[in-house]
């Protein structure tokens, strides 16, 4: 909860950007009032991970059981705004350490489930992020050791049907990047925090290929947790209406901006692989 804020405050207010493909909220995404019923066709995402990052107006250091009540309830109001068919990818931790280990994919798989939402796949991204590691647990011995496995998950959620109809929708995924996104081990650096002022973006590659892989060009896409608006950034290069959420008034500024500016980091469009693996 923004610090500085009442919640009516923030579930009422109009969008803060707005342009011809991109509208933006700075807003709860606990409380999607100014979003219609089955509204989104795919919702990309990173949600905060109770990791303890310093974010404006935003405490990342809750209970975890608090935690877990709160993904509940943001879960809930997406499988509302999700059309028939809607889609959700979120990014999020395979496990942590935090506080004890704690199982947070499986913990997300289980209330998206609870939710309402139905279970399609996973993808695994091996962001090619090892820090030094220091916690062996029991260093050399079957005693206690440590394994760290240096990867984030995506489990892909959808309301209703998986089987979306094509008829009047245009698909735009080249038949190399199906061929590569759709083995589910993904690598591919993470985005640096400095190029774009905030604490934790992905990368633009992670919502480029979700939204190539899982949207037609008409349809529209929300990522609640905005951030730096990476996400809306990429959907609207890629020709999508996009809707961003986002608690934090500064990071609000940000993803205006990059979206007003409409331009991306040269490099950000990794190529699929030049070798196809089967056909
Ligand atoms: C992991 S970051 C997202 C980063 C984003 N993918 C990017 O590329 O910059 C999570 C964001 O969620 C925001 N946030 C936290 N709680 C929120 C809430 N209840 N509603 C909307 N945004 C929230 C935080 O301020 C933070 O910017």
């Amino acid at each position: 909860m923004a610090v500085s804020e009442s919640k009516d405050a923030l579930a009422q207010a109009p969008p803060c950007y707005q342009d011809e493909k991109v509208t933006i909220y700075h807003a709860d995404s606990t409380e999607l009032r100014f979003l219609a019923d089955a509204s989104v066709d795919l919702v990309v995402t990173s949600p905060p991970y109770n990791l303890d990052v310093s974010y404006n107006g935003y405490r990342d250091d809750l209970p975890y059981e608090r935690y877990l009540q709160w993904v509940s309830r943001w879960a809930s109001e997406l499988l509302r705004v999700a059309a028939p068919g809607g889609r959700a990818c979120i990014n999020i931790p395979l496990d942590s350490n935090k506080g004890g280990k704690r199982a947070v994919y499986a913990d997300y798989v289980r209330l998206f489930l609870e939710a309402g939402w139905a279970y399609q796949t996973s993808i695994v991204w091996n962001e090619q992020n090892i820090s030094r590691r220091t916690a062996w647990g029991s260093w050399m011995s079957p005693s206690a050791p440590f394994v760290t496995a240096p990867v984030e998950m995506i489990p892909v959620f959808y309301k209703g049907e998986w089987r979306r109809k094509r008829e009047g929708r245009t698909s735009d995924i080249e038949r190399a990047e199906f061929l590569a996104w759709t083995l589910g081990t993904w690598e591919f650096p993470g985005e640096n925090p400095a190029r774009v002022g905030h604490p934790a973006p992905f990368p633009p590659e992670l919502p480029r290929r979700l939204i190539k892989l899982y949207s037609f060009v008409e349809d529209v896409v929300l990522d609640p947790f905005l951030g730096s608006g990476t996400s809306c950034l990429v959907a609207k290069q890629l020709g999508r209406r996009a809707i961003g959420v986002e608690i934090d008034e500064n990071s609000c500024r940000i993803a205006a901006d990059r979206c007003r500016q409409g331009a991306l980091p040269p490099d950000w469009n990794v190529s699929p692989p030049a070798e196809e693996v089967g056909d």
